[in-house]
């Protein structure tokens, strides 16, 4: 009998996977599924960026490396320069990954002492499931803090006891914030960034959702660190920017001696992007006007959904930012709203799906298209008419 890693035994299963798995089933009818679970979106990736990949598959293929193309180094820092107004060398500050995830996962793997005293790993729960997972596999103690719709969804490092921070290694932060859409401010950064430097916390930020806004365009960390980037990490995205969750396109900014660290662990692990990826990354953070385009589409689906929700007296918390909707459960009880949704053909992610914190709330994310979040909206109101949902 082989043996097996206890961190996968006490984690079990992704959350998320068998909420897939229960839309596969009812898709197989071939019926129309309203399917709202999953943050990929229906929208084609723009024609610029799958020609760029196209061309740039040639005869031979070689290894990419794990500092990546000069180009695309320097197009990630171009698009820092240019949407948050920070300067990163594209050499020192800049490492393109395999997505964001991976990075998320591997990070703990590059400052995380499984022996030493610092091994905790703070995050926000409700919130991605991955930063507390990448820190137990890398034999580190996942430390979650609970969210609250009163604190507008966003952590507080300055309310945590110092001996819970000196335990810590990474805080990780996430705004605009999945599952909620919360928002966040520089000001919050700085506070964030002022707790964390003082207890000898990396500040790690998820920004992956930083150019799905709606109102006023989401800050970076980076900004915080007003040209210091000493002990704060932005991890970027094309998944959602550019609808190229399939590419695997995504990279780390920030400071030079983590990213140097970054540099010497990820041959080990192997997830460079391709090199056609990283042509096709590169033609995407060099466009900006697909990534407006796409903005406008998924504000066409909140105008859709927010107004419903409010019609039938939902309350909707967050949702400031990203192509989720966060609403409370009519009754209380996520898991039994989201089954009742199911049963309507509905899909939505109970918000425990992401941790405890998220008990009482679900997210929808606006994978449908315009139309389908209509057709959607129409049957989830006759369900409520017909007294099969709580109003
Ligand atoms: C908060 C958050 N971070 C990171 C990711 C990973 O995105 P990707 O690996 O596609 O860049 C996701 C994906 O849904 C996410 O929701």
């Amino acid at each position: 009998m082989v043996t097996s890693n206890p961190a996968l035994d006490s984690l079990g299963g992704y959350p998320l996977a068998r909420l897939q798995d229960l839309a596969g089933q009812l898709r197989a009818d071939g019926r129309p599924l309203h399917d709202f679970s999953i943050g990929d979106p229906d929208e084609p990736t723009p024609p610029l960026i799958r020609q760029a990949l196209v061309d740039a598959v040639g005869a031979v293929s070689r290894y990419p490396t794990a500092a990546g193309q000069p180009a695309l180094r320097q197009a990630i820092a171009d698009w820092f320069e240019r949407r948050h107004g920070v300067t990163v060398d594209p050499d020192r500050h800049v490492l393109p990954s395999a997505g964001s995830k991976e990075a998320v996962f591997h990070l703990p793997l590059a400052v995380l002492d499984p022996g030493g005293p610092k091994r905790h790993v703070l995050w926000g729960d409700p919130g991605y499931p991955v930063y507390g997972r990448g820190a137990t596999f890398a034999g580190g103690i996942s430390d979650p803090l609970t969210l609250r719709a009163e604190d507008g969804w966003r952590l507080d490092l300055a309310a945590l006891d110092a001996d819970r921070l000196d335990r810590a290694c990474i805080a990780w932060v996430n705004h605009p914030h999945n599952p909620t859409g919360a928002t966040a401010d520089v000001g919050w950064y700085r506070e964030q960034l002022a707790v964390a430097r003082e207890h000898d916390i990396l500040l790690a930020s998820d920004e992956c959702y930083q150019e799905v806004w709606f109102d006023q365009p989401a800050p970076s960390a980076l900004e915080a660190a007003d040209g210091d980037l000493t002990g704060v990490l932005a991890f970027v995205s094309l998944s959602k920017r550019s609808g190229m969750t399939g590419y695997r396109a995504g990279g780390i900014v920030g400071d030079p001696e983590l990213i140097t660290r970054l540099r010497l662990l990820r041959p080990n692990v192997g997830t460079a992007p391709p090199d056609f990826v990283q042509v096709a990354a590169t033609a995407a953070w060099n466009d900006q006007a697909h990534v407006d385009d796409r903005r406008a589409v998924f504000a066409a689906k909140r105008d859709v959904i927010l107004p419903f929700l409010e019609e039938v007296g939902v309350e909707v918390s967050g949702s400031q930012a990203t192509f989720y909707v966060w609403f409370r459960a009519p009754g209380g009880d996520d898991a039994a709203y989201a089954e009742a949704l199911l049963g309507e053909r509905i899909v939505a992610s109970p918000g425990r799906a992401f941790g405890p914190g998220g008990q009482g709330w679900l997210r929808l994310a606006l994978v449908p298209t315009v139309t389908g979040c209509q057709a959607a909206v129409d049957r989830w109101r006759e369900a409520i008419a017909a007294g099969r949902l709580p109003g």
